[in-house]
């Protein structure tokens, strides 16, 4: 934590008319001073700075603050990072309270001035960053270095006079400070926002089982908030409002060589919920790079589901079979084309899904019904209703099937029984287009199926979600029908139903007269119009 009184000391140095000046052009008007306001697009200046105040007002959308709210604002920071860049700024140096009070995070800067001068004199290393592709220029931006044996690591610590305990705590030494954590390995500086190294990670390159070792969290670095190359990557997408997000240091090293300049990674971590609050402040679209593995795909997934949960726009980009970002890079790849042909998130989350099953088998298609099922319950409701819509076609079934709220009568489910083809058709396109229902209820009852009255009282009744409607709509081999063929089986029910009641009817004695002969002319109406067709009228097609 920053110190307040520390806080208080730079407010009373900084100058808002500096600070604003370096983002947009100021012109002095009396005591204070305008320009074109900077959050919102205007022709003529409403954006007035008062020097004496201390704040800035745009009467055009209302924008206003302090030096400090300004730099969140215009940089996208936090309170505390907006702070540290101002100091930065103004060359003014914080103190901070509380546990980093002690942990003096410049240690890390002379760790890495120290591995980055070991660099050089292991033809080795530079000989492999050299193979990997890694120009000079690269090597010098990204800070990167070599840590060397722990006596020589040892040896520099204490001629350097550093802290055993902070380095520790800084985890540049493991847990006991016996021994540094990164031995003969590459090293890559992990930054802060603000360009600060926080943190490590180490590449073998003699083959040591773990390819690499990162920092463990200490009170400075969390790997599950932090994206690798952020500090490099802020202002690209802050300007292009797009974001790449890959696996690991040498994507994004690549990446960045290639003038791919936006991309970032998570931490040998999957993306995480904690990951979550830094690109809602950025806002880009986000399109996920991951290895085109199996974990990579798996990941990929897990992130699309993520961020297509939180309304991120974006989706998935896929390389050839096995390859990476840097591979990509390296092999002189298309990656325009490559990133334009990404997957969005919602395509990719459906096709990844139901790629796991074979929807031929109704046990399997219901299987994978209850996994897109279990996801759209875990999505707010407006994303509910799109996901099912965008889904429901792929499975072949209605978009209602996957937005009911219960999952329960999907577990009894017993897809392989018999059925009447012809009343089974009947029920799933009344299922699927409850908008006719009204018109059939009128001339077909329940007790005029054979087999599935049952369903068809369920369905009449709405009870969508039961599971021997279930049953029925699930299946592929039964067909939703169009208006005529669904009239037509309608008709071959109805037709024999009629005849047989009229004739009931003309043979009941106990019926008599007046009463028989409007049954008969009733009976002899309906049968008419159903063998002409003139029922589910009014609506042309379903
Ligand atoms: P990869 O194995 O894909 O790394 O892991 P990479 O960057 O492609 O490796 P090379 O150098 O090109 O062969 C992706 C990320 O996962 C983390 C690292 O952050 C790595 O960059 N990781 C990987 C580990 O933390 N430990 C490991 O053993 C492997
Ligand atoms: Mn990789």
């Amino acid at each position: 934590m920053i110190k307040q009184e520390s806080i208080e000391h730079l407010k009373s140095i900084i100058d808002i008319v500096d600070v604003i000046g370096n983002y947009v052009q100021l012109k002095k008007q009396g005591s204070n001073f305008t320009a074109l306001c900077p959050f919102h697009s205007e022709k003529t200046p409403s954006f007035v700075v008062s020097p004496a105040k201390g704040i800035y007002h745009c009467f055009g959308c209302g924008a206003s603050g302090d030096a400090i709210k300004f730099i969140m604002e215009i940089e996208k920071l936090s309170y505390p990072e907006a702070i540290e860049k101002l100091a930065s700024m103004f060359n003014f140096k914080l103190e901070y309270s509380s546990k980093n009070n002690f942990l003096n995070i410049d240690l890390l800067e002379k760790v890495n001035s120290f591995y980055e001068s070991k660099l050089f004199t292991n033809q080795n290393a530079l000989e492999y960053l050299k193979k990997r592709g890694l120009f000079e220029s690269t090597i010098e931006k990204f800070a990167i270095g070599y840590a060397p044996s722990s006596i020589e690591q040892f040896k520099f610590f204490k001629d350097a006079h550093l802290n055993f305990e902070e380095l520790r705590k800084l985890g540049v030494l493991n847990e006991t400070g016996e021994y540094p954590r990164l031995i003969e390995r590459i090293t890559f500086p992990i930054f802060s926002q603000n360009g600060k190294i926080i943190a490590f990670g180490g590449r073998t390159i003699s083959n040591h089982p773990a390819k690499y070792i990162n920092f463990t969290n200490t009170s400075i670095f969390n790997k599950s908030k932090t994206f690798y190359g952020l500090n490099f990557a802020r202002e690209h997408i802050l300007r292009s409002k797009k974001i790449i997000i890959v696996e690991g240091y040498m994507d994004v090293i690549m990446l960045h060589q290639t003038g791919i300049q936006n991309a970032v990674a998570t931490l040998g971590t999957a993306l995480t919920t904690e990951h979550l609050p830094i690109l809602k402040k950025l806002n880009p679209e986000i399109t996920v790079a991951y290895d085109s593995d199996n974990a990579g795909i798996n990941a990929a997934l897990k992130a699309a589901k993520l961020l297509y949960k939180e309304y991120f726009d974006g989706g998935v980009v896929l390389f050839a079979e096995g390859e990476d970002p840097a591979d990509a890079v390296k092999n002189g790849e298309n990656l325009d084309k490559i990133f334009k042909e990404k997957i969005p998130f919602s395509s990719f989350i459906i096709n990844f899904t139901l790629k796991k099953y074979n929807l031929k088998n109704p046990i399997e298609k219901r299987d994978a019904i209850n996994e897109i099922k279990s996801y759209i319950n875990s999505l707010p409701d407006i994303l509910k209703e799109d996901f099912a819509n965008k889904t429901a076609p792929y499975l072949n079934i209605s978009p209602n099937l996957l937005k009911a709220k219960t999952n329960t009568a999907y577990q009894n489910l017993n897809l392989n029984k018999k059925i009447d083809i012809a009343e089974a058709g009947i029920i799933k396109t009344l299922y699927e287009n409850p908008q006719i229902m009204n018109s059939v209820v009128e001339y077909l009852s329940s007790a005029m199926f054979k087999t599935h009255s049952y369903e068809l009282s369920a369905v009449y009744a709405e009870n969508f979600e039961d599971a021997r409607v279930l049953e029925i709509v699930l299946r592929d081999d039964i067909k939703t029908l169009d208006l005529v063929t669904l009239k037509n089986q309608i008709r071959k029910i109805l037709i024999p139903y009629y005849q047989n009641k009229i004739l009931q009817i003309r043979l009941d004695p106990t019926i008599k007269g007046e009463e028989k002969l409007h049954l008969l002319k009733n009976m002899n109406l309906k049968l008419q119009k159903i063998k002409k067709g003139e029922f589910v009228e009014g609506i042309s097609s379903i």
